[in-house]
């Protein structure tokens, strides 16, 4: 079997692949590295051509304009190709993104998606562990729980879902990590475990646009985050789902785990 993974250099992307692998799948990286882009259509047929199954992740949200458009056109070039077994990443509660979900199921796939929740990896890696290299994480997110998921078991069940026949054709998956924590709660975790003192500081998702733009982040996209942070981040999401352990078989990895990983690899060294 061969698996077309897009976004194979990024967060999810690379642990599909890895997971894909150790599953004996064959994997085609799909990237701009590796001649594919998502803004030219050109580019996606060479890399669709003669696979079994592909992984969809868009770089942008995938609630953004234009995604929907994208993601419809691509699994309408992929199933027309042949390659009819899709699995897109999407988000937990984002009605933004239900138009790009149903551009897939409209495509004729053999689909499943996969709704996450906020990635852990997103305090390891970007911008937020930039943030808490120097010492504090400025954040919309108020004191609302999140099940952060490591994107480790995201990919497990992208995984599955690719290698399990019929099972989760059609099917939208949930997953997330094992319990809530609040950013503030996530922050101290990683301050217990660097023995730094780490600062959450919550601010008002409008002021947070504000330093977006201030950073250089184009100002539609910094209003795009701003309202869709202020979305999700609304407690809607506050409650864990069980997809990790109904396709897995066992409990999702716990934030700790991943904190106690990442200190120890210097993620947050000052
Ligand atoms: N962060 C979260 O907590 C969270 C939660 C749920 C869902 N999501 C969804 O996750 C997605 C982002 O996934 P990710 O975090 O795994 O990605 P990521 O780490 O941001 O990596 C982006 C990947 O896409 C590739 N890429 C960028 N622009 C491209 C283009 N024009 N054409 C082709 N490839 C391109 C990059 O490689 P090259 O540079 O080589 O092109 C890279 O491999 C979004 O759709 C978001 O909605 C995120």
């Amino acid at each position: 079997m061969t698996v077309v993974v897009t976004g194979a250099s990024g967060r999810t992307g690379s642990r599909v692949a890895r997971a894909a692998r150790a599953a004996g799948l064959t994997v085609r990286a799909a990237s701009r590295s590796t001649g594919f882009d998502w803004t030219d259509r050109s580019t996606w047929p060479d890399v669709l051509r003669g696979a079994t199954a592909a992984y969809l992740v868009h770089p942008l949200d995938v609630g953004a304009p234009g995604t929907a458009e994208a993601v419809g056109d691509l699994a309408r070039t992929a199933v027309g190709l042949g390659v009819r077994r899709l699995v897109l990443l999407s988000a937990r509660g984002e009605d933004r993104a239900l138009p790009t979900e149903e551009a897939l199921h409209a495509s004729g796939a053999d689909w499943t998606v996969v709704r996450a929740a906020w990635f852990a990896q997103n305090f390891g890696e970007g911008p937020l562990a930039e943030e808490l290299r120097r010492g504090e994480l400025v954040f919309p997110a108020g004191e609302v729980g999140e099940p952060f998921v490591d994107v480790r078991d995201i990919a497990e069940v992208v995984v599955a879902a690719l290698t399990g026949g019929e099972r989760y054709v059609g099917r939208t998956l949930a997953v997330t990590g094992p319990r809530l924590l609040s950013w503030r709660e996530a922050v101290a975790e990683i301050a217990a475990a660097t023995g730094r003192p780490l600062v959450y500081r919550a601010v008002p998702a409008r002021d947070y646009g504000e330093a977006l733009a201030a950073f250089g982040v184009p100002p539609e996209e910094a209003a795009f985050l701003t309202e869709l942070f202020a979305e999700l981040l609304d407690g809607r999401n506050a409650h864990v789902e069980d997809g990790v352990r109904r396709v897995l078989g066992r409990e999702p990895r716990d934030f700790s785990a991943f904190v106690r990983e990442e200190a120890a690899a210097g993620t947050w060294r000052a």
